[in-house]
């Protein structure tokens, strides 16, 4: 049995800074320190991209000093609130693709971690937050899926490429969803993770079952008419636990009760 643990959304921002009034870098720490307590013996964390909310240095700074000293190795992705050189800036050895997109393969011996990089950019037009796995980026995807050699794969994509029934982050979702799930779907993929919509969902499209994670700060308003994006609420942070053994996959989604958490009514902020 393989233990992971996931985190999406972390939006970090620079000191002194709150999203809807939720300090998010003291979420995170307290999330990251109970997921240390309860689940040190972990094989990885995988953090599911937005790791800052203004793709700024400072603030991948911040969420640099909070990853030292881990019991267990950190797999960085991407999402639309993140920027590629701020975050090469002060993460320089983070792995990457032959193009530059942060983009890696973590092998089991059973399992074929896949993560990827759906930011759509550079440039990065504002407002502009939908994801994107270009031709390059799936090329890559379909190389490291003829690489799993009759492993379980799991692949791991900020952008979800289905709709979700929440109407404003449907409206953000992978530009190029459809192509990306037949490409999974002709490989068999055992797992699609994904994050940004800010709350827990599992489902399956085409045939390919996927889960999403809630965030370690603001979380995501089932809202199935709303068809604006930046819907937040102040709900518990939460990560993932994923238990992987040969034939099989269990997520779990852990909340984390906090005295930083301090609650307010549901407020509007990008996600
Ligand atoms: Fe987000």
């Amino acid at each position: 049995m393989i233990k992971l643990l996931t985190m999406t959304d972390l939006h970090i921002t620079p000191e002194g800074e709150t999203i809807i009034g939720l300090d998010t870098f003291a979420l995170f720490e307290s999330t990251l320190a109970a997921a240390v307590r309860d689940h040190g013996d972990a094989k990885a964390l995988i953090l599911m991209g937005d790791l800052t909310h203004h793709g700024d240095v400072p603030s991948y700074r911040r969420l640099a000093a909070a990853l030292r000293d881990l019991p267990f190795p950190v797999v960085p992705m991407l999402g639309n609130h993140d920027r590629r050189s701020a975050f090469f800036e002060v993460f320089a050895d983070a792995p990457r693709d032959a193009h530059g997109f942060v983009q890696q393969i973590v092998d089991f011996p059973d399992h074929c971690l896949i993560t990827l990089d759906t930011l759509d950019g550079p440039p990065y037009p504002d407002k502009h937050h939908s994801g994107r796995l270009c031709a390059d980026r799936t090329a890559w995807l379909e190389q490291a899926l003829n690489g799993a050699e009759g492993r379980m794969t799991l692949v791991f994509s900020h952008h979800p490429p289905f709709d979700t029934g929440i109407v404003g982050m449907d409206m953000i979702k992978m530009i190029d969803g459809p192509d990306f799930l037949d490409l999974l779907a002709r490989y068999s993929v055992g797992h699609l993770f994904c994050g940004h919509i800010h709350r827990t969902i599992t489902g399956s499209s085409r045939g390919v079952p996927w889960t999403m994670f809630k965030s370690p700060a603001h979380q995501g308003v089932l809202d199935l008419s709303n068809p604006d994006s930046s819907l937040s609420v102040d709900e518990p942070p939460a990560y993932g636990v994923l238990m992987l053994s040969k034939d099989q996959v269990v997520a779990h989604s852990q909340d984390v009760f906090t005295d930083v958490c301090v609650m307010a009514d549901a407020a509007s902020t990008l996600i």
